[in-house]
């Protein structure tokens, strides 16, 4: 797949009718794919999806609600993805979240867990068949805040230590979508599916418009207010640049069959950190998910192994 020919593609963007999410839905379209927008508010959606068939010039885009940080959501969007596409080119788990209090899922799981490793994990797991049906096809998992820090295997979801003095299980929970990405990209080997992990770099989103200060650890606590109200506004609106990485990882010609690779936000590549590559925490973070998502998996026929 070479940049702008992506005419015959399909790709899914969730989180796609708003902030990053939107813009690479918009680059992906005007290299030719139908693309298919998943957000929350119906009326959104449906504004998003025409927003970018007048940029795109084709009308192959539609929008699709559906909760994603619920597994009874994912089965539900998997169903109509299925219903309505043979193939899917690109998969981009883009939705991310950031809470100042810990809460959990209508399934009983940590959100930041959920939104930014469970989701990713069992979605890609959902649309396997699909994935598995294009000529190659590339998975795109978000990584945000600074990762690499370590992982508390005894604490994944964020049950003794949320928000610290330098710690937030915001890094946390994205430091363990890069080890999970990287396990998965090794479970993908063979089968023409890569998958990979960018980092977007920072834009004026409703995510960050809406974070309150006490979101983030107390040593950024000082500045947070000046980035988010006076720099993100000011130099952070262009969200194209934002978008740049994921639409690099689910197009360029150089990331042709490579996979378990970690893209920066000016699309360099770059080694993942060692908590991410460290065999134990890849294990203990893809059990977890394994074990989360085996409602939904077995009943889809599609059961990953521990
Ligand atoms: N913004 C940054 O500075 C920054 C920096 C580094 C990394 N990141 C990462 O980049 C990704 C995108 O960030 P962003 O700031 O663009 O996020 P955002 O502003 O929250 O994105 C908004 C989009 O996400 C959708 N959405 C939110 N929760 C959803 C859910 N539960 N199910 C389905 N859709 C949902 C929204 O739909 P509705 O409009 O219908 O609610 C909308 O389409 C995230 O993974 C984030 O962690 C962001």
């Amino acid at each position: 797949m070479t940049p702008n020919d992506m005419n015959g593609s399909v790709a899914l963007i969730t989180g796609g009718t708003g902030g990053i999410g939107l813009e690479t839905a918009r680059g992906l379209a005007r290299r030719g794919a139908s693309v298919i927008l998943v957000g929350l508010d119906p009326a959104r959606g449906l504004r998003a999806a025409r927003d970018i068939r007048d940029s795109a010039g084709h009308d192959r885009v539609h929008a699709v609600s559906a909760d994603v940080t619920r597994l009874d959501g994912l089965r539900r969007l998997a169903g109509e993805v299925g219903e309505r596409h043979d193939r899917l080119d690109v998969l981009v788990n883009n939705v991310g979240v950031n809470l100042p209090d810990r809460e959990l899922t209508a399934d009983g799981v940590e959100k930041m867990f959920a939104a930014h490793v469970l989701t990713p994990f069992t979605l890609t797991h959902l649309l396997l068949p699909l994935l598995r049906r294009a000529p190659a096809a590339r998975v795109v998992n978000l990584t945000g805040g600074i990762p690499g820090g370590p992982i508390d295997r005894t604490d994944l979801q964020g049950e003794r230590r949320y928000l610290g003095w330098t710690f937030s299980h915001y890094n946390h929970t994205k430091t363990m979508t890069m080890a999970m990405t990287h396990r998965l990209a090794g479970r993908l080997r063979g089968t023409g599916v890569t998958a990979n992990v960018v980092y977007p770099g920072h834009g004026h989103t409703p995510m960050n418009r809406s974070t309150p200060i006490r979101a983030f650890p107390i040593a950024y606590r000082p500045i947070a207010p000046l980035v988010l109200k006076v720099v993100a506004p000011l130099f952070l609106s262009d969200l194209t640049r934002s978008a740049r990485s994921s639409v690099y990882a689910a197009t360029s010609a150089e990331l042709e069959g490579v996979s378990g690779a970690y893209v920066d936000d000016r699309c360099r590549r770059k080694p993942l950190p060692a908590s991410a590559l460290d065999p134990g925490n890849q294990e203990a973070v893809w059990e977890l998910c394994v074990r989360l998502s085996a409602p939904v998996l077995r009943a889809a026929g599609e059961p990953p192994s521990a």
